[in-house]
């Protein structure tokens, strides 16, 4: 039999073969879209790899579906450079939704707006929107308010649709520069807020990594409420299960995973989608190619360690100073390793296992670096975690070569 194209899929982003679990969030999602006046945004954060991305797409058929307009972009640092570049943003998003409308369908006119400079007949293309931008008085959150209104109200007057989603991914990168005295994150949520509490149907959707959820917070304390907020985790056994298993049952191929091999792939992945993905393109790939020679197919647990240590592991480890080293070894060890870790653990565990122990400040001042270099990240409680999923399972298997 012929051995069919491999269907996993590891890559940023990527869609999976097989969308697996997710359901709960879907259906928080749905209950945002339900709700008659707009008290909440979806705050999606979780670590990288764990399926923000392709969840977020799986969001979109949704909206659509129930009448939502939906729009949306990636965040890059140049978006978060300046309001005004937030501002650039927003209309580039929009402008694919409302160019075909036109302003005249609507009686309504932005605030302090001369008339003659929007005609009945234009179409809110991005040229228009910008204008219209440019025009309003006031500063760039009065501006971005006029600019949005006028878009749902083009919009409303169609009469069809129920609202607008804008969905914003790698959203971590939206920053404010008090330095610089420019705010677009701050200027972003004062927009919504505003916006929402005159009663229009804007919903708000930010994905990125964890650190989202402190930065937002640091900008506008009334954030915490403005956001329903989930952070994804990896698959439950029976969504792994799925994740797995799906790809290779939907294509009839001539490979099948063993019992032995999918508990394997569940342990070594704990869930993780990429690390799914990863894992299970490399079995396949191994199968085929034995199948090929004729030879037994058995689960190359260790070949896939070790494939898995040198792709996706250990460029992120030869990037660490020997202290660095030190200190990820004595997190390994901790019992609570995989989960959450504080100060005071790390200089317990490391003066019992380490020649040179740690004092307090050294592991404050290493996990402050390796946040900052995304390896580790602390959450909302104070604690610290690997920010790189089966991290401290890669460093345990170091320790046991040693
Ligand atoms: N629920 C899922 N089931 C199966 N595979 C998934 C799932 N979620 C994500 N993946 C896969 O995991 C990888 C990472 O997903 P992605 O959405 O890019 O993660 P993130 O945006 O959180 O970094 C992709 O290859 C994707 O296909
Ligand atoms: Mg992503």
């Amino acid at each position: 039999m012929p051995t069919i194209e491999n269907p996993f899929r590891p890559g940023a982003g990527h869609p999976p073969p097989f969308l697996a679990g997710r359901r709960s969030e879907k259906e928080a999602f749905g209950k945002l879209l339900r709700q008659s006046t707009i008290l909440e945004n979806l705050l999606l954060t979780g670590l990288r790899g764990v399926g923000k991305t392709v969840l977020l797409d799986s969001l979109k058929p949704i909206a659509i579906d129930q009448g939502w307009i939906w729009v949306g972009a990636d965040i890059n640092e140049a978006s978060s450079l300046s309001e005004q570049n937030m501002a650039v943003r927003l209309c580039t998003d929009l402008a694919p939704a409302t160019s075909s409308l036109v302003v005249g369908s609507t009686s309504w006119q932005p605030p302090g707006f001369a008339s003659e400079t929007l005609t009945r007949h234009q179409t809110l293309s991005y040229h228009a929107l910008w204008s219209i931008y440019e025009r309003t008085p006031g500063l760039v959150l009065d501006k971005m308010k006029a600019v949005i209104e006028t878009a749902w109200h083009a919009v409303s007057a169609e009469g069809r649709m129920r609202g607008l989603v804008f969905a914003y991914d790698e959203a971590q990168n939206l920053t404010d520069h008090a330095a610089k005295e420019q705010f677009p994150l701050s200027l972003l949520l004062d927009a919504f807020q505003s916006i929402q509490k005159k009663g229009i149907p804007i919903l708000l959707i930010l994905a990125g990594l964890p650190t989202l959820v402190s930065k937002l917070a640091e900008a506008r304390t009334f954030s915490e409420r403005m956001f329903h907020s989930l952070f994804l985790k990896g698959l439950s056994e029976a969504d792994s299960r799925e994740a797995i298993l799906k790809p290779i049952k939907s294509r009839r191929a001539s490979i099948r995973f063993t019992e032995e091999t999918v508990n394997a792939v569940v342990k070594m992945s704990g869930g993780y989608p990429y690390l799914i993905q990863f894992i299970c393109r490399e079995v396949y790939d191994a199968f085929s190619g034995r199948l090929d020679r004729g030879e037994q197919a058995d689960v190359p647990v260790e070949e896939i360690e070790r494939k898995l240590d040198a792709d996706f592991f250990a460029g992120r480890w030869s990037r660490l100073t020997e202290r660095q080293k030190d200190l990820c070894y004595a997190i390994a060890r901790l019992p609570s390793d995989d989960s959450e870790f504080s100060v005071r653990e790390i200089v317990e565990e490391s003066t019992k296992s380490l020649e040179k122990g740690f004092g307090s400040s050294q592991v404050s001042q290493l996990l402050a670096v390796l946040s900052k270099q995304g390896l580790i990240f602390k959450n909302r409680h104070g604690k610290y975690a690997f920010a790189i999923p089966m991290f401290s399972a890669f460093v345990r298997r170091r320790l046991r070569g040693m």
